[in-house]
């Protein structure tokens, strides 16, 4: 399999799978009471609780950003949208509206402090590797001095392969980024396979890099653009 069919099967793979999940919880509960609690699906809100997933986007034409922009020295090359080309900038204009309540305004400083001594770890692919950068970018604007703020073996933000961990000196944190687009080990073809088997996804058994992240105090976890009518197309 090429690599981008094989992230294709996966996909619809960890689709279907979710759907089971959902639709036939049941036959599965002996094995998923062990790994998810028994409340998981069903709790109801508790009062002053706020599920920030469910909003709608809104408008604003005078929505200031706050924000970094694509000089921030943690952003690599390829990301920079509108160096690279990008037009619009009505993207910075929406806001995320929670239905029961409203989002503060992200403060740099007030996050950095809330995560004094801790690790926050995105794993997966480059999406995942996109909200990894914007976060280095909007907690930077906290920092006074940027030298503070260095990746802990020295490595440069354009390295692509294995990983990353950006260390925030002043507070004792860091915020890691694991690429492992499977999250398992991809082994070589079985024996005898075909020269059109480049691959295998061995599913039962993790990615090393998954020791690292023992300890960590938030996990995150996403995919690439693995759906673009391009890739699956050629695959
Ligand atoms: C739009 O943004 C401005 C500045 O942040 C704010 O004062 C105003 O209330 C916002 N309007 C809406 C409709 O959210
Ligand atoms: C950001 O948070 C810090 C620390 O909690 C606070 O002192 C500061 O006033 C906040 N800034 C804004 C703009 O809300
Ligand atoms: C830094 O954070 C780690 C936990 O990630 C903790 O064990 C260590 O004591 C902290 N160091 C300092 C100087 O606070
Ligand atoms: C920034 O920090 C670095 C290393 O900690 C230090 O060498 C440099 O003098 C600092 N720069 C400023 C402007 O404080
Ligand atoms: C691979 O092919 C060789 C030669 O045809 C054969 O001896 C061997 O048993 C095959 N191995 C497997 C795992 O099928």
């Amino acid at each position: 399999m090429n690599r981008e069919l094989a992230y294709a099967v996966t996909f619809v793979i960890l689709l279907l799978s979710s759907l089971l999940f959902f639709n036939f919880e049941t036959p599965f509960d002996g094995f998923l009471s062990r790994i998810i609690p028994q409340n998981f699906h069903a709790r109801p809100p508790l009062a002053g609780d706020c599920d920030f997933s469910r909003g709608r986007w809104v408008w604003n034409e005078t929505y200031t950003s706050q924000s970094y922009d694509e000089r921030c020295p943690f952003l690599d090359p390829g990301f920079r949208c509108r160096q690279n080309g990008r037009q619009d900038d009505g993207f910075q204009k929406w806001r995320w509206q929670p239905e029961g309540c409203d989002l503060p305004r992200f403060n740099a400083s007030d996050f950095l402090e809330r995560t004094r001594n801790g690790r926050v770890v995105f794993a997966g692919d480059s999406v995942g590797r996109n909200h990894w950068e914007s976060l280095l970018c909007m907690l930077s604007m906290g920092i006074s001095n940027l030298s503070n703020i260095h990746e802990v073996n020295g490595n440069p933000i354009s390295k692509h392969k294995g990983y990353l961990a950006m260390r925030f000196k002043d507070y004792n944190m860091t915020v890691e980024y694991y690429r492992v687009p499977f999250l398992s080990v991809i082994g070589r073809p079985p024996p005898n396979s075909t020269s059109e088997v480049r691959m295998t996804i061995r599913v039962d058994e993790l990615h090393w890099y998954t020791k690292k992240w023992e300890g960590a105090d938030v996990l995150i976890f996403n995919s690439g653009h693995w759906w673009n009518l391009d890739k699956t197309i050629r695959s």
